[in-house]
């Protein structure tokens, strides 16, 4: 890794199309969206597209869920082999019903037996080095954080992302960041800090606090890879670089949506960036009325000409507001 900020996996918006962009940005590794262990056993045509990576975004974490240890040795055998990800990462973080109804994602916080079962099996079954993304705890009576990242670390774990959340919490409260420190002291592999980091600041905040190897940044990019940026930048050299002009939001806004087009075609590219372009556009006045068209663009020429329309309207209104200033 160049730096030590790290892309955190987010299911349905760490594509490719997205990573690379946020790896243009400096990342110093990047985490793809979590993919099911049975969709990679059944060769499911979906699922076997959402391991495409492209070589331009390594280092890269490829990160699979599970519950059944045969299915996620299977999986993780088709990663190793097949993929090119640098790193197989072993999701025991996602909070969602349908998941923990699996025995998989954050069920396993409540047992680091199964932890250590599950990630030997895989460490033992793979050549690519595997590494854990869970969450501190099941809720506040069950925290078994650093027992967790323990059990993970005996497997054969290689490194450990944690989010300092409860699985009861889901996204509410906040993450507790004098736990990721306990779990950093009583761990000797990298260990990766994460959550509520929404400024640079934030971020080396959590770095000196947890003593962390790496800070992972999930919400703050989204619509947003200057905050990958910004961050790199801040750790460095302790420059806090400014927001970015509208124009460049709506240029890279562009260049992310060229690239889903690539990736899925045009009318699931169009529907996607959807939200993908409210997160670009958010805070910018006036930007309800360019969302309302967005959301019905139905295809790749109206969404281009939407945001290219915007470009020039907050062009024309910075040089009214301009010569008014010097009128
Ligand atoms: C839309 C969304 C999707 C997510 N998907 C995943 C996922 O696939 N795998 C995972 O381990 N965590 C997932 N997470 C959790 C994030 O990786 C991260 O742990 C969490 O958002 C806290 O970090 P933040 O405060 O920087 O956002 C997701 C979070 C969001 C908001």
């Amino acid at each position: 890794m160049d730096n030590r900020v790290v892309l955190a996996p987010m299911a349905g918006v760490c594509n490719s199309a997205f990573r690379l962009t946020v790896k243009e940005f400096g990342a110093g590794l990047v985490y793809a969206e979590m993919i099911s262990d049975k969709g990679i056993v059944q060769r499911n045509r979906k699922t076997l597209d959402m391991l495409y990576i492209d070589e331009r975004e390594n280092p890269l974490s490829l990160q699979i869920f599970g519950g059944d240890k045969e299915t996620l040795v299977e999986a993780a055998q088709y990663v190793d082999k097949y993929t090119n990800a640098d790193i197989i990462d072993i999701n025991m973080g996602c909070p969602v019903n349908k998941i923990i109804k699996c025995e998989a994602g954050a069920k396993w916080l409540l047992d680091p037996n199964k932890i250590y079962e599950m990630v030997s099996a895989v460490v033992d079954a793979v050549d690519k080095p595997v590494s854990c993304k869970m969450r501190i705890g099941w809720d506040e009576d069950h925290v078994y954080a650093v027992k967790n990242a323990q059990a993970a670390e005996r497997a054969g774990a290689s490194a450990i992302a944690m989010h300092g959340r409860t699985r009861l919490q889901m996204y509410e409260g906040h993450a507790n960041w004098d736990i990721l420190k306990e779990v950093k002291e009583n761990i000797s592999i990298p260990f990766i800090g994460n959550g509520d980091v929404e400024t640079p600041e934030d971020a080396k905040r959590l770095l000196d606090h947890t003593g962390a190897d790496g800070v992972m940044i999930g919400r703050a990019a989204l619509g947003n890879p200057w905050m990958i940026y910004r961050t790199v930048e801040y750790l460095k050299t302790g420059r806090l670089m400014p927001e970015p002009p509208i124009r460049e939001k709506i240029e890279v806004c562009l260049l992310h949506f060229e690239r889903l087009l690539m990736l899925k075609g045009e009318n699931i590219a169009v529907r996607e960036m959807r939200k993908h372009a409210s997160w670009y556009l958010k805070g910018l006045r006036g930007n309800g009325k360019t969302r309302n068209q967005i959301n019905q663009a139905e295809t790749a020429e109206e969404l281009r000409a939407i945001l290219n329309e915007l470009v020039l309207e907050t062009e024309e209104s910075e040089n009214d507001s301009f010569s008014i200033q010097i009128g």
